[in-house]
């Protein structure tokens, strides 16, 4: 039924057929689960990790598959520690008015039809994570490209193209460790340089760390993005609420990451053997927590199937995943949507679709390529 997924329609029905199967079902080789309670639980439970039982990597390698998001305890601990710092939430929050400037020069640029995605979507947090990694200008130009390259091979599609990307990501990334190791600034980059000096980390492991926080900072903030300015188009009234009283930009965000969020499925190994109502996990078994079709458990959230702002009884979503690989840049993507989106509602009040949209590739990073809209 999985292999059924493209990038394109809609998964929701499949996700549906497969939660009528029961919280926890066999499919193609794999445990799945569509349930909100357990994916939470199994994200939690230490008997689960993301290697095999020996450590070794289950796929085929992509360019994190040796950071921290692909590492199990205790180098998941060690490493995720170096890069937690940069992300905490007063620092976090310090960067609010640059976010603020950098939505508002995006669309001071744009007038009559463009695409959101291509002027504004993905433009921002490009521009964000660069900053808070200390990437000059001049080196972002060609990240949107390596980024939807790069995500691509997350889904084992690694092409040559993809590969040239990951060169010249790692090429940038050499280069900027050796100019901080001469000269050291306030940055993400000079702090894990830090500690490579104090050998709390190796210089592959930096270049893979810089790598994930690159790509995981703008591949799916592009989608909060324009999923969240999609679901309110498709809702008027909810759209000229939002409008009315921008204040609840947060909630606008939340519901988002609930109904359409960016990444649709993570999965988790057996350490060891599990036993999970009543089903027998063996070692080394994969279990995939649907997180999208999680976020639409009936049992949680009345109504799942509706884009509701007003949502009373709001536990929160599994769209940043749970347990010790809890996205790390929560805070910060929750920052940018809110930013982005309440920045449209205020600048872009008549805004509207102007075309129909195309759809990215991925299974597991879900968003539109294209996104044509018009500003009156
Ligand atoms: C809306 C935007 C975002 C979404 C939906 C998202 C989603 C996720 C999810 C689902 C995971 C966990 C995957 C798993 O459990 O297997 C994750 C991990 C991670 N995310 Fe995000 N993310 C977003 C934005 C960001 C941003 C802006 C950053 C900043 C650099 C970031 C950095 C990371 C890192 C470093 C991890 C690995 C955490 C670990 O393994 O301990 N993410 N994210």
């Amino acid at each position: 039924m999985l292999e059924q997924l493209n990038g394109h329609d809609d998964p929701h029905p499949v996700y549906e057929r497969i939660r009528a199967r029961g919280p926890l079902t066999r499919l193609g080789g794999q445990w799945v689960t569509t349930s909100h309670a357990l994916a939470n639980t199994i994200l939690r439970d230490r008997r689960f990790g993301v290697r095999f039982a020996d450590g070794t990597y289950p796929g085929t390698p992509n360019p994190v598959s040796e950071s921290f998001l692909e590492l199990d305890p205790p180098d998941h601990t060690r490493l995720r520690r170096l890069a937690t710092p940069a992300f905490g939430p007063r620092r976090i929050d310090g960067y609010r008015p640059r976010v603020e400037k950098i939505a508002d020069a995006l669309l001071d640029r744009v007038d009559g039809e463009f695409d959101l995605m291509t002027d504004f979507a993905t433009p921002l947090p490009i521009a964000v994570i660069s900053e808070l990694l200390g990437i000059p200008d001049a080196d972002t130009g060609d990240f949107a490209n390596y980024g939807r390259l790069v995500a691509e091979s997350f889904d084992g599609r690694t092409t040559d193209a993809a590969n040239r990307a990951i060169d010249r990501i790692s090429a940038l990334f050499e280069r900027l460790i050796a100019e901080r190791r001469a000269n050291p600034g306030d940055d993400v980059i000079s702090s894990l340089v830090a500690a490579e000096q104090d050998r709390k980390l190796t210089v592959p492991e930096a270049l893979s760390t810089l790598t994930l926080l690159l790509i995981a900072g703008f591949e799916t903030t592009v989608n909060l993005i324009g999923n969240g300015v999609r679901a309110l188009l498709d809702h008027p009234a909810q759209w000229a609420f939002f409008k009315a009283h921008d204040g609840i930009a947060p909630d606008v965000v939340e519901e988002t990451l609930r109904w359409a969020p960016p990444v649709h499925l993570t999965t988790r190994l057996a350490h060891e053997p599990v036993s999970l109502l009543g089903r027998d996990i063996g070692v080394d078994d994969g279990v995939c927590l649907l997180l999208a079709a999680a976020n639409r458990d009936p049992e949680v959230y009345p109504e799942p199937e509706r884009f509701d702002l007003m949502r009373v009884r709001k536990p929160e979503h599994l769209a940043f995943s749970s347990g010790i690989h809890y996205c790390l840049g929560a805070t910060l993507a929750r920052l940018e949507g809110e930013v982005a989106l309440r920045a449209v509602a205020r600048r872009l009040p008549d805004l509207r679709q102007a075309g129909p949209v195309t759809y990215r590739e991925s299974v597991v990073i879900r968003g539109m390529a294209s996104f044509p809209v018009s500003r009156s």
